[in-house]
């Protein structure tokens, strides 16, 4: 694994003193890792063969320290309409199901527990150092102790096809579509729906979040993170939007459920990495508000590791069930 953007994504682009720097170096993107500047993340597997960059990488470290929070946040409520969709499909063979921009296989491990019957997961990242880790830790059985089965695919998720879904139950993402452009959040649409395929599409961030106790300068930080995200056309707190309008407009029936992260004291690992990669990107974004972040962002680490510090990270869970075709 090169270090890329996994391990030092955003900095505070100061002359960093030395406290300055060990914040720098620690820095973790909030909600997808923060770019350097002119990148842009689903454009250059497209580009492959022209350059030696590589698109941003996310490190196993930090999907590892969101899981936990990530399970506590998904929406229960999405799962019993899914469920009967899942039931009435014809035939009896297993679920076939994708899981788009897997990571490192957290999804399946939260969902395939909780759905009924034998179920074949197919991974898709463009990743395969992660796809390495959603391999090796994947789940073995369902909810009714049904065999569960693993496959890993790597590829962009841009480029999906309707024929790539061909037989597929269901598609999963999460926390993959804020880092989409519209286009290809049309041509994702395009492909579920294409295939009469069901999509479970969890944990994209709302662009919304809420401190506890508040600091005068939390708006201007997350007006400017949200700012970041969406840098070169990708959609960041747009998408979920953009994403219920791609699936309504081509006959899915949306529904759409909070999902929020709910970070206090037992969470302070996560929320402290949080904080470093969503000030980071703020900055990265405006580079004057660097000295008043650099301030911010201090009291906020110490707030966080006193345990006076909580948390809530506003995502959104989303199910479109398209018209069946008869092929899944
Ligand atoms: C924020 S991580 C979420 C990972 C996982 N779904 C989870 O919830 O832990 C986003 C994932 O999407 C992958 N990804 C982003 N854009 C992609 C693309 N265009 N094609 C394939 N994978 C992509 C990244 O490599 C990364 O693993």
């Amino acid at each position: 694994m090169t270090e890329t953007a996994m391990t030092k994504q955003a900095g505070i682009p100061t002359q960093p003193g030395p406290r300055e720097a060990e914040v720098t170096e620690a820095v973790i993107a909030g909600a997808g890792p923060t770019l350097r500047p002119g990148e842009r993340p689903t454009l250059r597997l497209r580009d492959a063969g022209t350059g030696s960059d590589e698109p941003p990488r996310y490190a196993p470290e930090w999907l590892e320290l969101r899981e936990g929070a990530d399970a506590a946040a998904r929406a229960h409520d999405l799962l019993d309409p899914l469920r009967i969709r899942l039931a009435n499909l014809p035939g009896k063979a297993g679920l076939v199901i994708h899981d788009l921009g897997c990571g490192t296989g957290s999804m399946g491990r939260w969902l395939a527990p909780r759905l009924d019957g034998s179920q074949h997961w197919i991974l898709h990242d463009r990743d395969p150092y992660l796809l390495h880790f959603a391999a090796v830790a994947s789940p073995r059985s369902a909810a009714d102790g049904s065999r569960v089965t693993v496959e890993t695919r790597r590829g962009d998720v841009g480029r999906l096809t309707r024929d790539v879904l061909a037989g597929a139950s269901l598609v999963t993402a999460s926390a993959l579509l804020d880092v989409l452009t519209r286009e290809e959040i049309d041509t994702f649409a395009d492909a579920c729906t294409g295939a009469g395929c069901p999509a479970l599409l969890t944990l994209s961030v709302a662009g919304r979040v809420d401190l506890t106790p508040s600091d005068p300068m939390d708006a201007e930080i997350a007006e400017a993170f949200n700012a970041h995200q969406r840098r070169d056309g990708l959609l960041g707190p747009d998408a979920i939007t953009a994403a219920c309008e791609a699936f309504s407009d081509r006959g899915a029936t949306v529904r759409l459920h909070p999902s929020p992260w709910r970070l206090g004291p037992a969470e302070s690992a996560l929320t402290a990495q949080w904080l470093r990669g969503w000030v980071g990107a703020a900055v990265e974004e405006r580079p004057d508000l660097a000295p008043r972040a650099e301030r911010y962002l201090r009291e906020r680490l110490e707030a966080c590791a006193a345990g006076e510090l909580r948390v809530v990270v506003h995502h959104s869970d989303l199910l479109a069930l398209s018209r069946p075709t008869g092929g899944a």
